[in-house]
């Protein structure tokens, strides 16, 4: 893409693309100012809302993680999360088929996009509404009514119990909680650039929240945790690691949860994650996957670098995801649905800080068809 002035489009090209990447013609290109998040892919670091997501995963909470990103006060924020849970289970009769959906995201999307944005006018009334949307829709395929949310819980203990129906533990509460931070936000990326350019429009937070899960739904986005499950399912046990993941590359597959666009060290939200894992264990709660996972990795590292050895093929945070949202009770078809609640945070506060800006995202194309007959 060529680049346009910051004035017509405010989009420059200042940043460096990322060594060895292929380029999509938009690697590097700065495309919004943010006091949000940054992600240092050289040197593996996150920071969010001016803190490293190392401390912030063990301190924060959801609503203090949302209450730093959109400038508002704790308490305040987890009251609002709260209502906005309870608007959205008021509005569950009006949500057509969309919980039918055989998908979760899809599920999700459909169901978001009922909202009226007059009746979801803040931001937590709408990650209130994702919340209850996604642990809805993981209790009907399970054949299971779904439960109401508890206002007066918090988003991380409501969110673990209307999924699995229990009133969970305070180690379990601390995980999920630990998830959310961690994952909240994570500097520009396709759902968060897509939830940009509809609010950069004058559009409502609604619509920019669907057409973010319409991004995040993809395989590439947010679609890998499901998957790293089943691979370590079909793994089973350490030695059969190597064997299993050449197999994967032979028939020109992936492997889920390696490699990233930006981290050329292993992506620091994974070594956050399995610390959850590691508290977990701490207080009682079985986590059955880790060791396996750990193994798997190793031997994903092996053959990965083997074939491509000028590039880094490392753990991405859905690696550890997978086998955390595992141990804490989730089912893995919910896992892509529980990694939009935790970003809705980070969205909002995009949304919000586009809106601020007041400019138009209007990015060119350059034209490669045929010319006119003279
Ligand atoms: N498994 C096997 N090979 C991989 C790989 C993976 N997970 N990730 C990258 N590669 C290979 C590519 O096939 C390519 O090989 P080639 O040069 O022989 O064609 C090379 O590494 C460079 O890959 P590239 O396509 O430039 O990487 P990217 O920046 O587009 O990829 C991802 C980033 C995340 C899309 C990619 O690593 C991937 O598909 N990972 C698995 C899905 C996943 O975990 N997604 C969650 C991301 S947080």
């Amino acid at each position: 893409m060529p680049p346009e002035s910051p004035k017509s489009s405010g989009m420059n090209t200042s940043a460096p693309t990322p060594a060895n990447a292929k380029s999509t013609g938009l690697e590097g290109v700065v495309v919004a100012d943010t006091r949000l998040s940054d992600v240092d892919g050289e040197r593996g670091r996150l920071i969010i809302a001016g803190h490293d997501v190392e401390s912030l995963a063990t301190r924060a909470t959801f609503e203090g993680v949302c209450a730093l990103l959109w400038g508002r006060d704790d308490a305040a924020v987890r009251m609002a999360l709260g209502r906005g849970r309870a608007r959205a289970w008021s509005k569950r009769a009006g949500l057509g088929d969309a919980l039918e959906a055989t998908d979760g995201m899809e599920a999700l999307r459909a169901a978001t996009a009922h909202l009226r944005s007059s009746e979801f006018p803040d931001d937590a009334d709408i990650a209130g509404a994702v919340a209850v949307f996604a642990s809805a829709w993981a209790r009907r395929r399970e054949g299971l009514a779904p439960v109401a949310p508890d206002e007066r819980l918090g988003h991380a203990a409501d969110l673990l119990r209307m999924s699995v129906g229990r009133t969970p533990d305070p180690a379990r509460i601390a995980g999920v909680d630990a998830y959310l931070v961690t994952v909240s936000d994570h500097g520009m990326n396709a759902s968060t650039f897509a939830a940009r350019v509809v609010a950069s429009t004058a559009s409502d937070t609604v619509s920019a929240i669907v057409a973010a899960l319409g991004a995040l739904k993809g395989p590439l986005h947010g679609g890998a945790p499901g998957p790293v499950l089943d691979m370590l399912d079909a793994i089973a046990v350490p030695e059969g690691a190597a064997a299993w993941l050449e197999g994967e590359l032979n028939a020109g597959r992936r492997i889920m949860g390696m490699g990233h666009r930006v981290y050329r060290v292993r992506d620091p939200r994974a070594a956050v994650l399995e610390r959850a894992l590691l508290r977990l264990e701490q207080a009682g709660v079985s986590t059955p996957r880790v060791a396996l996972a750990r193994a798997v990795e190793q031997a994903a590292v092996g053959v990965l670098r083997a074939r491509h050895p000028t590039r880094p093929l490392l753990a991405n945070v859905e690696f550890y995801t997978a086998v955390l949202l595992d141990a804490l009770g989730f089912p893995r078809a919910l896992f892509t649905p529980i990694f939009a609640v935790a970003r809705t945070a980070g969205w909002c506060a995009h949304i919000a800080e586009q809106r601020a800006t007041g400019r138009l995202i209007r990015p060119a194309s350059r034209y490669t068809g045929a010319a006119p007959p003279a």
